[in-house]
């Protein structure tokens, strides 16, 4: 693991849609290099820089690290390359490994053969120089490895993260559409949202937005509640030097004075919200309360809101949706005169009749689901200046 001694390439993968802010947070902890690509983010640092960035970063769902490249034309090649490196290097026999990969070639027709070609190459390695072999440990590893093969590319990283990075610790009560805490961060940061300024989610389920947000505003970093990382298993591991980088960034926790609201219209899920707030420890900056977004009345300062409605993807009838957001239009038309107001959904039709017209769209996806988040400014004053003319 010599290559990890000095500066070193490293891939943060996110969601798509959220690479901009996602850079932009890596600017900000110092990193080197920074490139945008699909659904990732490469740039140079350091090892400390490493267990900073899966500590620190809110959009990033698993940090790489890319150590070798090569060409295949077959599947035996793909076998024979991966037998040359260096696997003992990593590990012991005793140890355990699991491979993860993502492909997209005509090499393969089944994305789970490269990963079998590679597990025997590396058994293989170690039965002819050592007799014995490690074994495969899909939950638990000792070292996680990731296979990127496109087209005739095979790209070898390490995963330094090992559960992706949105696993923050701090939920264990989810809803039935709970939405994924990087996402939540990304759009909490996309918004523009200053922590001055009042937030509300209007529809806030079991709370994400919102524990999201608090995080944010209070430099509470998100992996302040994980347990572990893949890198803490690595043969180099420094405890030291996580121990420091950990506490240092602990005292950059600050206690702002932040004022974020929740509105959930079900009574048992606004109890998922409080439970999951009090598990993130934010509970003193995050108020979440059963009624609807409708009912709720803003605080009278310009503020934002971020909302993540139903898009209609369960039994909900199309026109109960349309009439929900027309009822979104109405109610920020009538309560949010001054508000930047942003809604998630996957569902484009429904989204037209919130009846406002976007200052901007952004394609984030949402799972599966391609959705736009839309951003309506809700100008105060609008009226006035006609009656000054
Ligand atoms: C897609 S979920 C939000 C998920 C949330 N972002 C999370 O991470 O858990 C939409 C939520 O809006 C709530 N809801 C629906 N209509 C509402 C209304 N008029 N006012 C407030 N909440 C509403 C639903 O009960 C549901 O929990």
């Amino acid at each position: 693991m010599e290559f990890l001694n000095k500066e070193f390439k490293m891939v943060a993968k996110t969601i798509y849609g959220l690479e901009e802010v996602l850079s932009a947070e890596l600017l900000k902890l110092g990193a080197k290099n920074i490139e945008i690509h699909n659904r990732a983010v490469s740039f140079i640092g350091d090892i400390g820089f490493l267990y900073k960035a899966n500590l620190c970063l809110r959009t990033a769902m698993k940090i790489l690290v890319p150590f070798d490249s090569f060409q295949i034309s077959n599947a035996e090649d793909l076998y024979s390359k991966i037998k040359r490196i260096k696997w003992e290097d990593f590990i012991s026999s005793n140890q355990s490994f699991a491979i993860n990969s993502v492909v997209s070639s005509d090499i393969f027709n089944h994305s789970n053969f490269p990963t079998l070609k590679a597990k025997d190459a590396i058994v293989d390695r170690f039965r002819e120089i050592d007799g014995n072999r490690p074994d495969v440990d899909t939950d638990d590893p000792d070292l996680r490895i990731n296979l990127h093969i496109t087209g005739q590319e095979v790209i070898v990283s390490l995963d330094s993260s090992g559960d992706s990075l949105h696993k923050r610790g701090y939920r264990d009560k989810t809803n039935l559409a709970p939405i994924n805490e990087v996402l939540a961060a990304g759009l909490v940061l996309l918004s523009g949202w200053e922590y001055h300024q009042p937030l509300i989610d209007g529809m806030c389920g079991s709370g994400t937005i919102l524990i999201e947000a608090a995080l944010h505003a209070n430099n509470i970093p998100p992996g302040y509640y994980r347990n572990s990382y893949a890198f803490q298993k690595w043969k180099n591991y420094d405890e030291t030097l996580w121990n420091l980088i950990y506490e240092s960034t602990l005292n950059k926790i600050k206690d702002r004075e932040v004022a974020i609201y929740g509105c959930e219209i079900s009574r048992n899920v606004q109890r998922k919200a409080v439970e999951n707030v009090h598990l993130a420890k934010v509970e003193d900056v995050v108020d979440v309360k059963t009624i609807s977004f409708q009912e709720f009345d803003p605080p009278k300062r310009r503020g934002v809101v971020i909302m993540n409605p139903p898009y209609g993807e369960r039994m909900d009838k199309e026109d109960d949706i349309i009439a929900l957001y027309k009822s979104i239009g109405d109610t920020l038309k009538s309560k949010y005169d001054g508000y930047d107001a942003w809604v998630i959904s996957s569902n484009i039709n429904a989204l037209k009749h919130i009846g406002l017209r976007p200052s901007r769209k952004i394609t984030v996806f949402n799972g599966p689901l391609e959705c736009k988040f839309m951003k309506f400014e809700m100008y105060r004053g609008t009226k006035k200046i006609h009656k000054l003319v």
